[in-house]
This record gives C-alpha cells, sequence and structure tokens, in this order.
C-alpha cells in the first residue's frame, strides 16, 4: 500500500485559545462554540494524502488549566512537532505561548518542529486592526526562536489545513 509517515504531534497553550478547537476543525472538519476546556488531553488521530504519500497525525491536545500544566512534558517529550497556540486578541496568552516556546527549547532542544499559532483571527474585524497582539511583537520573537507562524481560525477554517501541511513538509522522511 501507500508509504505512511506517522507524526507525533503536541498542542500546547493557554485555557481557551482553542487548541481543542483547532483539532476539531482538521479532524473533523467542525466546529463548537461552546467547548468545554480539556481535561488532562484528548488524543486523535486524522490521515492526509499528499502525491504518492500518507501522514497519519497522531494529536495530543493537552488540557492548557494551570493545573494540568504538570502533566505536558509527558506529551511533548516524544513529540516531532508542536502546535503552541495564542489567541491573537488576547496578550497574555501570546506571553504563555513565549513560556511554551522556552521550555520546549529547554527541554526537548532544537530538532522539535514548533509552529506558532494565532488563533481567532475571525475576530479582528476591519474596524479594530490595531487591537489584538502587535504584529512586530510576534515577527521579532519568530526570528528570534527560528519558528514558523500561522494565523488560524477554527471557526471559519483559516489556514487550519495549512498549519499541518507545514508541518508535514517540515518533518523528515525517513
Ligand atoms: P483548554 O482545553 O482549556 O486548554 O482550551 P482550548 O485551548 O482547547 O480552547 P477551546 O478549543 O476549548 O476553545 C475555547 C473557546 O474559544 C470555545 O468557546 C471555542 O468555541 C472558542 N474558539 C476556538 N477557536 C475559535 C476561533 O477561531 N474563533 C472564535 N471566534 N472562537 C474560537
Ligand atoms: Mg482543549
Amino acid at each position: 500500500g501507500m508509504p505512511t509517515l506517522t507524526i507525533k504531534v503536541v498542542l500546547l497553550g493557554e485555557s481557551a485559545v482553542g487548541k481543542s478547537s483547532i483539532v476539531l476543525r482538521f479532524v473533523s472538519n467542525d466546529f463548537a462554540q461552546s467547548k468545554e476546556p480539556t481535561i488532562g488531553a484528548a488524543f486523535l488521530t486524522k490521515r492526509i494524502y499528499r502525491n504518492d504519500e500518507a501522514i497519519k497525525f497522531e494529536i495530543w491536545d493537552t488540557a492548557g488549566q494551570e493545573r494540568f500544566a504538570p502533566l505536558a512534558p509527558m506529551y511533548y517529550r516524544n513529540a516531532q512537532a508542536a502546535l503552541v497556540v495564542f489567541d491573537i486578541t488576547n496578550e497574555q496568552s501570546f506571553h504563555k505561548a513565549q513560556n511554551w516556546v522556552e521550555q520546549l527549547h529547554e527541554r526537548v532542544g532544537n530538532h522539535i518542529i514548533i509552529a506558532l499559532v494565532g488563533n481567532k483571527t475571525d475576530l479582528l474585524g476591519m474596524q479594530n486592526l490595531n487591537m489584538g497582539v502587535k504584529k512586530e511583537m510576534i515577527e521579532d520573537f519568530c526570528q528570534r526562536e527560528n519558528l514558523s507562524y500561522f494565523e488560524t481560525s477554527a471557526k471559519t477554517g483559516e489556514n487550519i489545513h495549512e498549519v499541518f501541511q507545514a508541518i508535514g513538509e517540515k518533518t523528515p522522511h525517513p
């Protein structure tokens, strides 16, 4: 059959930034307006097909609430890729994302593929372009840490597939 590449991905980020919603959109092409906070972590898988290859994503969707933070190393330790998610309308969540990136670099090293994800783009209408996390702050951080950056909306589906696609492309193929 078709060769399959398996990629373990972990999602990290503050509670309510939309990690589970990103996974729900990617795996089931669905969205829930009122989603319960994740307890512990959730495991989901999704296959995508490109050219003559299948990629199976094994996804650990972690819980962002502070009381679950000690569990995170269990999930990122064996991950090949991480989506570090923040809410582009919430500066605090961006600082939390910066902490996650630093923790990954300290504890996992530089071989883990990290995509920084600014979610909820649908909340930034034309009227309030000045709202939200400052673009330069994000760009500076990404340059310093050598990260790729995506802006997504789990609500509309914008860029969700592209994030995972990019991880598939960056992962070394055996
Ligand atoms: P924890 O599991 O507690 O870590 O939270 P989470 O990061 O998994 O957030 P979750 O996916 O549960 O989403 C939190 C809330 O934000 C829910 O009410 C979602 O409907 C909403 N939400 C998620 N993504 C988006 C988005 O792209 N746009 C909008 N407008 N709302 C979103
Ligand atoms: Mg969740």
